[in-house]
């Protein structure tokens, strides 16, 4: 891929930067271990310990972990807390209140600093404006969103009201935004008049009002539109209200609502094994504890730190790493609006010096595209900017190549930042396999070693450990504090998904696949088991794609799979049969682009297929199921090795390869 591909034959470990150690709050492994071993020995009081050290409570817990209804298990159940007042007040309280809290950059680089003090007093202003709209506790309200200080401002507003948010991503279409609305029964609707990305206008509250009129949400009495552009925007008196209106006329404070720790914070939809996303439920306590914890543990993250993560609020991450954990520990993080290669692909490496970033998290394919395009423009390469400020780099979302973690490291890091490889997902809350940067050798490649009271393991397909060196299922053996409680409204879709029987019904079931070093123990992420691809780090469903396929009059059957990709990690490949003939020629392709643009308008332009293959049929059992293997190795244009004796129309193969 690019010029650093030979160094990195032979993976080697690099021992922690003397100065990484010195600084860290968990140095060396004899320390990590220990909070190992103390997990292992008490584990709920070691959970305990972390929720009553990291959290500031409203009435103490004295039920730690309640495993009566598992798996729906409940931790610190009769404690109260407030999400947004340990995000906020209690550093305001603390005397810290000038401290910024976020520096905000938006698309054509104006900056913005917002102090503790001032999104305090933003957050109460808003929560009022809920109030003030009839919203309580217990409700649901959607946040479509850009990047923004009023996106957080939306979220931690829901928080302080024990009102359950749930952000769905700017780049979903109308159809799943509309979905969402429904399916979480939100009564409230927050948006903005356009998003800014890359120089260009999207226009989200006219997406907003299609989902609105495509049914099913009557429920939601109120449209709150934050003023981004000044675009013009379609307004329905009564319905719609501009934020700055709203809370120019509410008092600053406002009073937070105290809510049990398992009070659900946040439902976050997210792509599994069937067509229809599941509404991830996450808990106040357990989540905000480990938002926290994991900043201090992974990160080593501090106050006087620059912390910046550059995803999207729209994803797991940006609850996690934007909204929450940074302003739990009252750090300062830099929030960005627009893309990495905008105006050009020197954007990232332009902020980290300019806000003296210090700990920079991102995904592996913005490294691998920003390698690429660094390649070919010096200009835009890491090497002319100062990253002197940086101490920690991280990855999220898929597994980072040896190659790109080297270019990472050197030229970003300078071989003195550890790259911190966090395996983790929508449904664990936060962190789980990954290195403390005072402590664990990193091996490119590998997340390493399960956190402190993680129970990370892989097994086979009855549940039972497999030996190290032997790939097979990652499972977690005991419940943690930040895990999922439930899927929202289908209690039966999460017992199956995560606590399948197969497995004896107690091991949560991740969905990946993972080898652990035969020496060291370490796991390597060997992609997902399920249906499931992963494309530029975000999750998107083969069935999911599959049913907006067939929904387009033109479609009869259609079958999606993953192809490898050098800098995405994968690609979406769709099979296709259409109702009339199989196409060819300009028709395939003019074809071939109708659905593409179709999936975008289903689902979003992160699910559009990167390459659609016409056949006549697609290559079935005789029992008429689809065999998606041969699909995966017709797609990636392999010789097909496979048995296929149980297919019943071979010749399809020629047709589709
Ligand atoms: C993948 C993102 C390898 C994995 C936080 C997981 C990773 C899915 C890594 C969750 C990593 C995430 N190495 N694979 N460091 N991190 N994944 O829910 O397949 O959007 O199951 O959460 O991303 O994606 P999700």
């Amino acid at each position: 891929m690019s010029t650093t591909d030979s160094t990195l034959e032979e993976p080697q470990a690099f021992l922690p930067h003397p100065s990484v150690a010195a600084y860290a709050e968990i140095s060396g492994m004899d320390a990590y271990r220990a909070l190992v071993a103390e997990a292992e020995r008490d584990y709920t009081g070691f959970w305990a310990r972390l929720a009553r050290e990291t959290l500031q409570w409203k009435t103490p817990f004295s039920s730690i972990l309640d495993e009566s209804r598992a798996p729906f298990y409940e931790w610190f159940k009769d404690g109260t807390l407030n999400a947004s007042y340990n995000c906020l007040d209690r550093h305001v309280e603390a005397g810290n209140g000038d401290h910024v809290a976020v520096i905000f950059e938006a698309d054509d680089g104006t900056v913005t600093h917002v102090t503790y003090r001032a999104l305090l007093e933003k957050v109460s202003r808003f929560a009022n404006a809920l109030r003030t709209r009839g919203v309580k506790k217990g409700d649901r309200v959607v946040i479509y969103m850009p990047m923004s200080i009023e996106g957080i401002v939306a979220m931690q507003a829901c928080a302080r009201i024990g009102a359950t948010h749930s952000v769905v991503f700017g780049g979903f279409s109308s159809k799943s935004l509309n979905e969402r609305i429904v399916n979480v029964g939100a009564i409230a609707l927050v948006t903005c008049d356009e998003q800014m990305r890359g120089g260009k206008a999207l226009p989200l509250k006219n997406i907003a009002d299609e989902a609105l009129a495509m049914g099913g949400c009557d429920a939601v009495k109120s449209v709150i539109v934050y003023r981004r552009t000044g675009g013009k925007v379609a307004w329905h008196e009564g319905r719609d209200l501009w934020m700055h209106d709203l809370t120019q006329a509410e008092a600053d404070v406002c009073e937070p609502e105290w809510v049990g720790a398992e009070h659900p914070l946040f439902i976050l939809y997210t792509s599994g094994s069937t067509g229809v996303p599941k509404g991830v439920q996450h808990s106040t306590g357990g989540f905000l504890m480990w938002a926290a914890q994991t900043m201090k543990w992974t990160f080593d993250a501090k106050r006087s730190d620059v912390f910046w993560c550059t995803a999207d609020i729209g994803w797991i991450t940006g609850h996690s790493y934007i909204a929450y954990g940074p302003m739990a520990i009252g750090a300062t993080q830099v929030v960005f609006e627009g893309v990495p290669t905008w105006p050009n692909a020197g954007r990232f490496w332009e902020m980290i010096a300019k806000h003296r970033v210090t700990v920079f998290y991102t995904a592996p394919t913005a490294i691998r595209s920003l390698i690429k395009l660094a390649d070919s423009d010096p200009k835009v390469h890491p090497d002319r900017f100062d990253l002197s400020t940086l101490r920690l780099l991280g990855t999220v979302g898929e597994p980072i190549n040896p190659a790109a973690w080297t270019w990472f490291y050197e030229h970003v890091g300078h071989g003195h930042c550890p790259v911190i490889d966090t395996w983790w997902q929508t449904e664990t809350g936060g962190h789980m396999i990954a290195p403390m940067p005072g402590a664990t050798p990193l091996v490119p490649g590998s997340c390493t070693l399960p956190l402190p009271g993680i129970m990370a393991a892989v097994v086979d397909e009855t549940g039972r450990d497999v030996p190290n060196g032997q790939g097979g299922i990652l499972v977690v053996k005991r419940p943690w504090p930040s895990m999922l409680r439930n899927v929202w409204g289908d209690p039966d879709r999460y017992t199956k998904s995560y606590f399948p029987e197969e497995l004896g019904g107690k091991l949560y079931l991740a969905g990946d696949g993972a080898v652990r070093d035969e020496d060291t123990g370490y796991f390597t992420i060997t992609g997902r088991i399920d249906d499931v691809l992963n494309v530029s780090g975000h999750r998107l469903g083969t069935m999911e794609i599959e049913s907006a396929l067939v929904a387009n009059p033109l479609v009869a059957e259609a079958a999606v799979v993953g192809r490898a990709d050098e800098t995405t990690g994968e690609v979406v490949v769709a099979f296709v049969v259409l109702k009339g003939e199989r196409p060819t020629g300009d028709v395939a392709i003019r074809i071939a682009n109708e659905l593409r643009n179709w999936v975008g308008k289903e689902i979003g332009p992160i699910a559009k297929p990167k390459e659609i293959r016409f056949g006549e049929n697609l290559p079935k059992t005789r029992s008429g199921k689809i065999m998606r293997r041969l699909l995966r190795s017709l797609a990636a244009g392999e010789e097909i090795t496979q048995d296929i004796s149980t297919l019943e129309n071979p010749a399809i193969l020629d047709q589709l390869g």
